[in-house]
This record gives C-alpha cells, structure tokens and sequence, in this order.
C-alpha cells in the first residue's frame, strides 16, 4: 500500500486545482551539482546508480532533503532502454552518452529487437517501488521517458547534434523505416511507463526536449501521431502526463494537441504568452532560464518573481527551470528559488 501524500500541490497544480502555494521541481534536480552526489557518483558509474535500487532511490531524495522541491523525479536516464535495443550503450565519462552501433539505414530498424520492458527494465520498476517506500509520502514521484524524436535522434546522430541533420534525412528519405521506428519507440515508451506507473510513480514527463528542432509542419506529420500514441493511453490511466519539449514556442499547440496534462516550456517564450496559447485544459511547467541561477541573487529573484507574475491569477502552474540544471549551478541558489517561489505564492 502506499502510503497517503503529505504533499500533493503539484498533483493538484498538474490537474489545474486551486492550491496553496505554487509547486516547484526542477528537471535534473539530482546530479552533478550537488556535492552528495557526486561523493556517490565517485565510486559508480552512471548506470550502476541507475541499475541499484538503493543508490537510485538515495540519489533521486538528495534534492528532496536538501531543497525542499514539491516532487521527486526517479533516478534513471531516457536512454536507458537503447540497452535492450542492443545498440551498444555506452556512457563515456565526460563525453556524454554513446552507441556502438547507432541506426544508419533501414535494415538497422529492421534488426532491432522485440524486448519485454519487465524483464529488461524492470530494475527501473525496482527503482520506483523502493524510492515511493523511501518518500513515504513526503512528495509524489515522476517517472520519465524520452519522447520519439528525441530518442530517435539519440539512435540516428549517435549523441548530442545541432542541427539533426542525419535524424532529419532519415525521416523524410526513409519515411516508412522512420515509422517503423517510431513505432517501436511507441511500443517501448507506453510499456515502459505503463510499468513506473504499475510500480508507484505518481506521475509521468516524456522528455521530447529536442522536438523544437523540427519545423511545426514536420512535427505534425512525421512525429505527432506516434507522441499522441504514447500520451494517449498514459492520460488514460489518470496520473498526470507532462508533455516537455524545448524550443517548442511556434509549436506548442501541436505539442498540446498530441496530449499530455501538463505541457512544459522553456525560457525562450514568455510564460504568459504559453498560458495564453495552450488555453484552458492543460497546464503549464517552467520556465526559468537554468542559466539564471548561476548569476547575482538579486537578478535571480527578479527572474523568479518575472515567471511568477506571468502565471498570476492562473491555475495550473508548476514552477520549473526550462531545460535541466547545469552542472556548475551553485546549490544555494537552487534551494534559494525553492523558498522564493513558496514564499511569494503561499496562500
Ligand atoms: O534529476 C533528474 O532530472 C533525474 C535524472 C535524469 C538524468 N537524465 C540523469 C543523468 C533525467 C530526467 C535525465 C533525462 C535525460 N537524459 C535527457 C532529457 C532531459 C534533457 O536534458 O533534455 C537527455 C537528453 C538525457 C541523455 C543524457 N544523459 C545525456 C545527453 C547525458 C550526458 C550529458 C550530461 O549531462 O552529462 C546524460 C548523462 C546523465 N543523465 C547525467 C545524469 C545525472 C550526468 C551523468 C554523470 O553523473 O556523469
């Protein structure tokens, strides 16, 4: 049984109820910036974290004991199902994540094969029922996955890329290999979250959050569809679904109308103008620039207080940064914007 939360304002926000004071999480909120973390990280490597329920669950309530955040996001990474996909993960110190064999033609689709999610991601759902038992009921926890294009892009570029190009050419010069794809992707990420969710999580984030990459009348037709197959059945189960894309300002009714509860956004698009787009129904994460919290104090707060005012009088905000924490960001100011935003909402 789990047990009942203590702390649910950013369920409530999610689901555009009144709460008492605006919500606040921070996308990698766990990680490199913080000293009990890296004292961790010191002794395992990336996937050893991910793969221990107990380093995972340890990791994923850092940030939760040390800032006082409104949610807890499972330890975990969005590529770790390529591993089943057997394109040779590797996450190489320094340099970001790796594939031995990343997709370069249609027959590389073709080879890619059927997993069970339970049998070989099921230490994720190990993960999510000992950090739920470890929170015991102090805030929900969001599990994750990545979004379609972004996983797609992380099998096609092998890595990090700028402008996509390879993604890109594959979409339109092998359309019906890119929809074999993104279909596989569909089938991994519904089971994969259908199972943190079966495990506990009280929520979900797709992070699609290089989708603002594509042009909207691309995103429509060659991504759209399979991101609406995914969130779909999610928002079908209840929990809330937070749909969070980067770049996404010219596009963010389509990202609405592919689902989600929840739509993130980055810092690149005022707030009010978000809220304004999307309209009622959904609500809205973000959108603090990452990079913001690394200046002066007094021009933090301002920036805290600027996202604040642009979601005055609405519901349905939850407070976040617009992509995730760098890893230089000093932790007095992450736990300082905890408080302001508390501070400055509370009912
Ligand atoms: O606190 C949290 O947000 C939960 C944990 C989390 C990680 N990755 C752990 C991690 C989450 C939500 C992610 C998501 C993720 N991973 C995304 C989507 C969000 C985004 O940033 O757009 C992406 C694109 C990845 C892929 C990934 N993982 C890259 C490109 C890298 C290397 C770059 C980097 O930041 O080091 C990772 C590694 C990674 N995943 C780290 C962490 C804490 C750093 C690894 C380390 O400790 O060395």
């Amino acid at each position: 049984m789990k047990p009942p939360l203590a702390n649910d304002r950013f369920l409530r926000a999610c689901r555009g109820e009144p709460v008492d004071a605006t919500p606040v999480w921070f996308m990698r909120q766990a990680g490199r910036y913080m000293a009990e973390y890296r004292a961790i990280r010191k002794h395992h490597t990336l996937l050893e974290i991910c793969k221990s329920a107990k380093l995972a669950a340890e990791v994923t309530l850092q940030p939760v004991d040390r800032l006082g955040v409104d949610a807890a996001i499972l330890f975990a990474d969005i590529l770790l199902p390529l591993e089943p996909l057997g394109v040779g993960l590797e996450f190489v110190h320094g340099d970001g994540p790796t594939l031995q064999r990343p997709i370069t033609c249609a027959a590389d689709v073709e080879r890619l094969p059927a997993f069970s999610v339970e049998t070989e991601l099921g230490y994720v759902a190990e993960s999510v029922r000992t950090i739920v038992a470890a929170l015991a009921g102090r805030v929900p926890l969001i599990g994750f996955a990545g979004g379609p294009f972004t996983m797609a892009s992380y099998l096609i570029e092998n890595g990090h890329s700028k402008n996509f190009v390879a993604t890109k050419r594959f979409m339109t010069e092998e359309p019906a290999a890119w929809d074999r794809l993104m279909r596989a992707l569909v089938d991994v990420t519904v089971a994969y979250l259908r199972m943190q969710i079966a495990a506990g999580a009280d929520a979900v984030q797709l992070f699609d959050s290089w989708v603002g990459a594509l042009a909207p009348a691309d995103y429509r037709r060659f991504v759209q569809p399979h991101a609406h197959a995914i969130l779909a059945p999610l928002v079908e189960t209840g929990v809330p679904v937070v749909h969070f894309g980067t770049q996404t300002g010219a596009m963010l009714r389509d990202l609405r109308d592919a689902g989600g509860t929840v739509i993130g956004v980055d810092w690149r698009i005022d707030l009010g103008r978000a809220f304004d787009e999307l309209g009622r129904g959904v609500a809205v994460q973000g959108n603090l620039d990452p990079v913001a919290l690394l200046g002066p104090r007094a021009t933090l707060e301002e920036s805290v207080r600027g996202v604040l005012a642009a979601a005055h009088g609405r519901t349905g905000h939850v407070f976040n940064v617009g992509h995730g924490i760098l890893p230089e960001t000093p932790v007095e100011a992450v736990a300082a914007v905890v408080e302001l935003v508390h501070a400055e909402t509370a009912s």
